[in-house]
């Protein structure tokens, strides 16, 4: 593919990981990343998220395939990879013992950010990311969102042109979720970094991605766009409710061109199709063309809990935290990650 793995690009090629000569944590893994796409990579605890994002990192050799990120050939050229991507992970990476501005400017050094951009950088991410009233206190003494959004910009203090996150929201409330978020949007529209996020929160999956991978068993089960996938499961439904019930109307509702099927219950009508938000308005207009009077009309789509469960036959569980597993490897990639520049 002509130009796929040029800068901020993100390219796997059959990428797998056995652990200890048997565990097939990540299991012939392919997928591309457009320079400028937020794809992110959903699984429950196990499926092989961190793994990949270790290999795709240079943090953790391949047991077989390839992959390329920002251009570069990740297995043959691990420093540069290195170099040029951010990564914030769910551990904590910042010093609780420096302040937001100490661990800013440590940043930067290890980044290599030129001296004399290091003041300017460090004040506007303090800014962007609404900690610089805080800017001189110990990170200990943050919260977690402060500290969640800290970890961001020190991850992202040397411009990089691709990002990658793992969990980088896990344990944050929803509204912190959404905080942070809107930061990694922010940094995004400046610099028109790629992100590579794993999560395993279905919403945020769902409304944060340009692109998702349903990871399972270190097998990626399908992917496409959130509204691809839910359309995959064939279909929205818009219920009808007419104001008088005495007429039935789904013999009308079975005229509209894109109507799959018109169920009546209780007064009112279930009309199954694929796109329900374009339906909707033709299925009023015809309602009104016959004088059928309507009390109220919804749209339901289907979730992503009904794609994972139909493409894994499971049903997705949210619960589950970080494993112990996750946090060794984790924790080996943070020494990895910084032990080369010191
Ligand atoms: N260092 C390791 N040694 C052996 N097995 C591991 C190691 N790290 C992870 N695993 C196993 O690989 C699988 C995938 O783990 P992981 O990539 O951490 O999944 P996720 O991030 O999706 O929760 C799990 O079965 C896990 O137990
Ligand atoms: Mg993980």
């Amino acid at each position: 593919m002509a130009g796929s793995s040029g800068k901020g690009s993100v390219v796997a090629d059959e990428l797998t990981k056995v652990y200890n000569g048997k565990v097939r944590a990540v299991d012939g893994v392919s997928f591309t990343v457009s320079p400028g796409e937020v794809y992110g990579f959903l699984g429950p605890n196990g499926a092989g998220k961190t793994t990949t994002v270790a290999m795709l990192t240079a943090g953790l050799g391949a047991t077989s395939g390839h992959a390329t990120v920002d251009g570069v050939d990740v297995l043959r050229h691990p420093e540069e990879v290195k170099r040029r991507i951010g990564i914030v992970f769910q551990e904590m990476t910042s010093d609780g013992d420096l302040t937001g501005r100490e661990n800013l400017e440590l940043a930067a050094a290890l980044y290599g950010v030129p001296r004399t951009e290091v003041a300017s950088r460090v004040r506007g991410l303090l800014e962007r990311m609404q900690v610089a009233d805080a800017a001189d206190r110990l990170a200990k003494t943050y919260s977690g969102g402060m500290r969640r959004r800290l970890e961001l910009a020190v991850g992202t203090v040397h411009s990089p042109g691709v990002l990658f996150l793992d969990e980088p929201t896990l344990g944050l409330d929803p509204q912190g979720r959404a905080g942070f978020w809107k930061y990694v949007q922010e940094l995004r529209r400046e610099h028109g970094m790629t992100v590579f996020v794993t999560t395993h929160y279905l919403e945020e999956a769902d409304g944060m991605c340009d692109r998702i991978a349903i990871i399972d068993h270190g097998h990626i089960v399908a992917s496409g766009t959130p509204t691809e996938l839910k359309d995959r499961l064939g279909g929205d439904i818009v219920t009808i409710r007419p104001i008088q019930s005495d007429h039935d109307v789904a013999p009308l509702l079975r005229t509209v061109p894109g109507v799959l099927s018109v169920a009546a219950q209780d007064g009112n009508y279930r009309v199954k199709c694929t796109n329900g938000e374009a339906l909707v308005p033709a299925l009023v207009d015809a309602c009104a063309r016959s004088q059928v009077g309507l009390a109220g009309v919804s749209l339901k789509r289907p979730s992503l809990d009904e794609v994972f469960l139909e493409f894994t036959g499971r049903e997705f569980r949210e619960d589950e935290g970080v494993s112990a597993t996750d946090r060794a490897v984790m924790l080996g990639r943070v020494q990895n990650q910084l032990g080369g520049r010191r």
